[in-house]
């Protein structure tokens, strides 16, 4: 009996991977120009860590991590998400010492959720994300959510909602958290029983249920801004004036809550409109976290960030018909016929690639019809056919597959030949 792979996994295969390598290093270079430098973070973290900082009451800490013992008996859990383990490693590092703050920091790796597996929702996916950790000043939150439109933008989506609102201080979300309080307890039995036991807890999780999204009282519950204390508002306001003033467009939702608990002030998701995108169509999301560094041991650190997974963002750029601009093709293929032209062709695709092109060659004794066939569908852009005759005059016939010309090139003088083809082009 063959073993298939766990519900929720996929595998990216060669012809996939391609876009992953290609969104990853868009992400990077975005990074880049923004000054943001890579962290990389292992796959798993002490289990309090997520305890602490996603929180207690949230569905992943509840419902969906990946917990288990070691042999030395300390309770691991595979990360759901990455900015925990950011904030750990800043603290840990005292990266708050830096004389530049904030510390601009980027990251990419698998995580993992025991979610319910649908189009969009993996059990385990890939996480690009972002944290600037260290400043209160509203322009770091435009930088960051100018970063991801960036982001988008270099990889051709157009068909985007960037969706933003403000969950205030610790002092307006007490206050907002009395008011939903009172809104929902009289008829709370009419809720779930996760509501019902997030009534206290938690309320404002209460505006995220998926099962009781359609209850009246969801439409009416009270709004966050109406509860922002000044300093919370002119915060706000400044947030999106300089989003104004660099041009990215937004919507204002005083319903959008987050899924996590170390939010507070700037919260924002990026939500794609393409038709058929499937019911799941946030694509990013992010928010400011001030406290969470406090939280785990550390001086008074205020941070921003937001994280997208690479599945949605391929999700979306199929839903939207953006082109791929990946090129699947090598530079040569090496025909060869006969056992010394078999031989002399391990040296000539060494020396092609040592001088930085792609070649390959056929390794299953094909005849010359079947090696020109693959060589077609490795999409090669030149095919060097090397035979008996070629051999002994020390020449190569040299077909440019897409002129569909032919010459005659002397064999030490191939590479430099194709490279100056190339260029030329
Ligand atoms: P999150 O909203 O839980 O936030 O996840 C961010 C993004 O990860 C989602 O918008 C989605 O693209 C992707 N994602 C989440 N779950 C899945 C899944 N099961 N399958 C596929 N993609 C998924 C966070 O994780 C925060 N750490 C973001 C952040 C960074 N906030 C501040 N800094």
């Amino acid at each position: 009996m063959s073993v298939n792979i766990p519900r929720g996994t996929q595998d990216i295969l060669p012809g996939q991977s391609e876009k992953w390598q290609y969104i990853e290093s868009i992400a990077k270079d975005v990074c880049r120009r923004y000054h943001y430098k890579e962290i990389r973070t292992p796959i798993f973290e002490h289990t309090e860590l997520f305890k602490r900082s996603v929180g207690d009451t949230t569905d992943i800490v509840q419902k969906e991590m990946y917990t288990f013992e070691d042999r030395g008996e300390r309770s691991l859990t595979l990360r759901p998400e990455g900015t925990a383990a950011v904030v750990r490693s800043f603290v840990e590092n005292k990266m708050f010492g830096h004389p530049d703050q904030p510390v601009k920091l980027f990251y990419t790796g698998p995580m993992f959720r025991y979610e319910r597996p649908q189009a969009g929702r993996y059990r385990q996916f890939v996480q690009f994300g972002v944290e600037a950790i260290g400043s209160e000043d509203p322009a770091i939150d435009a930088e960051v959510i100018a970063l991801v439109m960036d982001i988008y933008k270099a990889a051709g989506l157009q068909k985007l909602n960037l969706v933003i609102n403000s969950l205030g201080d610790a002092d307006s979300r007490n206050a907002h958290r009395e008011a939903l309080i009172g809104h929902f307890e009289p008829r709370i039995e009419e809720f779930c029983s996760d509501c019902q036991t997030r009534l206290q807890q938690n309320p404002l999780r209460i505006l995220d249920c998926k099962k009781d999204r359609n209850h009246e009282l969801m439409q009416t519950a009270p709004s966050i801004l109406d509860y922002l204390n000044e300093e919370s508002k002119v915060y706000f306001e400044k947030v999106t004036g300089y989003l104004d003033a660099i041009g990215v467009s937004y919507t204002v939702d005083p319903k959008l809550v987050r899924g996590l608990d170390y939010y507070n002030h700037t919260a924002f998701e990026v939500m794609s409109e393409a038709e058929g995108f499937g019911a799941i169509t946030t694509l990013c999301g992010g928010g400011r976290y001030n406290g969470l560094v406090q939280q785990l041991g550390g001086p008074e650190s205020p941070g921003i960030g937001f994280a997208f997974s690479i599945e949605r963002f391929i999700a979306a750029m199929e839903a939207e018909g953006v082109e791929w601009p990946i090129d699947q093709g090598i530079d040569c293929f090496v025909v060869a016929l006969g056992d010394a032209a078999k031989d002399r062709s391990v040296s000539l695709v060494h020396e092609l690639r040592t001088a930085g092109l792609s070649a390959d060659r056929d390794y299953q004794d094909r005849k010359m019809k079947a090696q020109l066939k693959a060589s077609d569908r490795q999409h090669a852009r030149f095919t060097a056919i090397l035979g008996e005759d070629e051999l002994a005059e020390n020449r190569i016939t040299l077909k440019d597959m897409a002129a569909g010309s032919q010459d005659q090139v002397p064999l030490n003088e191939l590479a430099g030949y194709i490279k100056t083809k190339m260029e030329a082009k």
